[in-house]
């Protein structure tokens, strides 16, 4: 598929630091092309959200929550560029959408999972998510030297040490709250998969929150480990023709990692990747082999017998995932987030690190 417009664009973003040495482009039609396919997916996503309202778990309703900060902090950026100026338009419209679906989501989710919705609301919050307003890289020399295959815990206690950041648990403790069990899980060494998504995603939401106490005073040392091996595991992932099921967690990568301001994430290939993977009928993201089966295919077995609705599978029979389309949202939410945020390369000066910085 010839998109040359894309495709120069991205080359653009791959090479930061050298932009002078790239040839001069028509960035702003470039930007137009990508922001439109991104935004068509995008779109897509979005009917799938509408059509399955009342069946989506919270883990989508949280995807497209970030979905929806994204589109905003976009819809104002284009509106100078009379060729971006639409675009701007089409992403204030989709969040608009997105507003009026969530609300009519949690109430759903408020029958259907009420502990879960109650433990997890701020996170559906208008401006929990805080996005980046400047940008880093990971780096490679804080990857592993070795994993530790016994790393993996289970959901509960992730879930667990979450909501006593967030302060929602019934014994009503202050947001922040840390106990010695979820300080050595969420700073453990050597872990990997989901274990390692999560460990990012406490230090991520310790920020959102405000957390800057005791262990919290190191989040973004602790961000960093993390966000590196993360990108490892992706470059591994890709290595290996990201097979099912590792593109869910891939996709989480990428949403999380770039929520947490690393633009290495941002990759031309990986975008391409996970716009191949949306189910082009049903607008979702999912599992591949399952076309148009009568029989609900079984989700891949939990590892951890689970007490609760699991918030990570929610697969219907078609296919579709609650959880990789919200992943999915949330990636490429983040790639034209960071499109709007990054100048073009024939703007003028190009520094490194985007200005200004944000309240952290
Ligand atoms: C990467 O991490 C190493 C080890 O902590 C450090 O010495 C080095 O300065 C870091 N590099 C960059 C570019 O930040």
């Amino acid at each position: 598929m010839a998109r040359p417009g894309l495709l120069a664009l991205l080359l653009l973003l791959a090479l930061p630091g050298q932009p002078s040495s790239l040839p001069q482009l028509d960035t702003s039609q470039g930007k137009a092309s990508m922001a439109d396919l991104i935004l068509s997916a995008l779109e897509r996503a979005t009917l799938f959200l509408q059509e399955r309202l009342p069946g989506v778990n919270l883990d989508a309703v949280v995807g497209f929550q970030v979905l929806e900060e994204q589109l905003r902090g976009v819809q104002d950026k284009w509106a100078p560029d009379p060729l971006l100026r639409p675009l701007g338009l089409r992403a204030g419209q989709l969040a608009a959408k997105l507003t009026a679906l969530l609300r009519q989501a949690v109430v759903y989710l408020q029958q259907t999972d009420p502990t879960y919705l109650r433990e997890f609301q701020p996170s559906l919050q208008p401006g929990f998510w805080k996005l980046p307003h400047s940008w880093t890289r990971t780096n490679a020399s804080l990857v592993y030297a070795w994993l530790d295959p016994h790393d993996s815990f289970s959901e509960d206690s992730s879930d667990l040490c979450l909501v006593q950041l967030l302060g929602t648990g019934t014994d009503h403790s202050q947001p922040c709250t840390l106990s010695d069990f979820c300080r050595a899980l969420m700073t453990k060494a050597g872990c990997s998969g989901y274990s390692l998504s999560h460990q990012l995603l406490f230090f991520l939401w310790a920020r959102m929150k405000g957390c800057t106490q005791s262990l919290f005073r190191q989040s973004q040392l602790y961000i960093g480990i993390f966000c590196a091996n993360m990108m490892a595991l992706n470059q591994r992932a890709q290595a290996a023709g990201y097979t099912y099921p590792t593109q869910d967690l891939f996709m989480e990568n990428i949403m999380f990692c770039g929520i947490a301001g690393f633009s290495d994430f941002y990759k031309l290939r990986w975008l391409e990747a996970i716009l191949s993977w949306q189910k082009q009928q049903e607008g979702c993201f999912g599992n591949p082999d399952t076309k148009d089966q009568e029989a609900p295919s079984a989700p891949p077995p939990p590892q951890h017998p689970l007490r609760r609705v699991r918030r990570r599978e929610k697969l219907f029979t078609d296919g579709c995932s609650c959880h990789s389309t919200a992943t999915a949202v949330g990636a490429l939410g983040g790639f034209l987030y960071f499109l709007a945020a990054h100048p073009l390369a024939n703007d003028g000066p190009h520094p490194a690190t985007l200005s200004p910085p944000s309240g952290r």
